[in-house]
């Protein structure tokens, strides 16, 4: 079936069950094409949270499905593929941050919005990628605990001052970008800039040029006057960075730069996930009730 046959049938299934659909900014360029909404994972959750929509259906990876259900429990929240973990949402279980907690007592714990909602449940304050050190620098607290994005963290670490409990997680995807692929692609093009997420290693990001959240790095893009830029994140944000800035050439460290469980939903996959009410996100309440105090904090400080 090519692409026609589903946008036709999303479009009209979409308004059949008065259904919203969001999609993160490393989805396949078809889907972020049909989406309402694409963004960073901030920013999805912002939308998430406001829409009057009776239906979400969320084109990303679980733990971004469970934050729209967390914030917004009278909806129904659908991944079209129930497969799309994180593998580092899963490198932490909330035992690990009990136990965290009780090694260094009176110290707030923050969690990435990378986690479960467990995690998040018996944390202080969840951040995103465009949040991170605001939320860290917001906190009264000289000594916290960071979960679980170890290169995210040292990045808070680095920019606060703050004393930063590290958790060894990492995004398998960001950690295989390396200073040498980035030296050799700033020496063979003069004059080009490297925007890079915050979840590189440290020794990474001590070459960027602009270190920012996905959404961040569509308006660097267009606002800095380099022509080429070095993208130090996945390989999917090229579709629109390169539609919003056509005239500029954009690098990738190495073409393995993909994250595959963002590249588990397909059109096909958004279709029958509106047709059959699939999979739909569930919550113990008392999970979700004690998560949402983590997220809704987090959601106060501006980005
Ligand atoms: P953003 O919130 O910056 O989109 O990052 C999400 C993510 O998981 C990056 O790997």
């Amino acid at each position: 079936m090519d692409h026609s046959f589903y946008i036709e049938q999303i479009n009209k299934l979409k308004k059949d069950r008065e259904a919203v659909i969001l999609a993160h900014n490393y989805q396949r360029a078809e889907v972020q094409e049909i989406a309402d909404y694409t963004g960073d994972s901030f920013g999805l959750a912002r939308q998430a949270a406001g829409t009057t929509a009776r239906v979400i259906v969320f084109c990303g990876v679980h733990f971004m499905a469970e934050t729209a259900y967390i914030l917004n429990p009278g909806k129904m929240v659908l991944l079209p593929e129930p497969r799309a973990g994180c593998p580092l949402a899963d490198m932490v279980t909330a035992d690990d941050v009990e136990q965290l907690k009780a090694k260094h007592p009176g110290a707030p714990v923050v969690c990435y919005v990378n986690s479960s909602a467990a995690v998040k449940a018996v944390s202080d304050i969840c951040c995103t990628s465009a949040n991170a050190v605001a939320v860290v620098e917001g906190l009264p607290d000289e000594k916290v605990i960071f979960v679980p994005d170890g290169n995210l963290g040292r990045y808070v670490a680095d920019r606060t001052g703050k004393e930063i409990v590290l958790w060894p997680g990492y995004c398998p995807t960001h950690d295989k970008i390396t200073r040498e692929q980035i030296i050799r692609l700033k020496q063979e093009n003069e004059g080009a800039v490297f925007m890079a997420h915050p979840e590189c290693r440290r020794e990474v990001l001590a070459l960027a040029d602009h270190v920012c959240s996905t959404s961040g790095m569509y308006d660097y893009a267009r606002s800095t006057p380099a022509e080429t830029i070095i993208l130090g994140s996945e390989q999917g944000m090229l579709h629109r960075l390169r539609r919003m800035s056509p005239t500029k050439t954009f690098l990738m460290p190495s073409n393995d730069i993909i994250c595959p469980n963002m590249k588990l939903t397909t059109l096909k996959k958004v279709y029958l996930s509106l047709l059959n009410k699939e999979t739909p996100v569930e919550l113990v309440e008392s999970i979700r009730v004690q998560a949402e105090e983590a997220t809704v904090r987090m959601m106060a400080v501006a980005r």
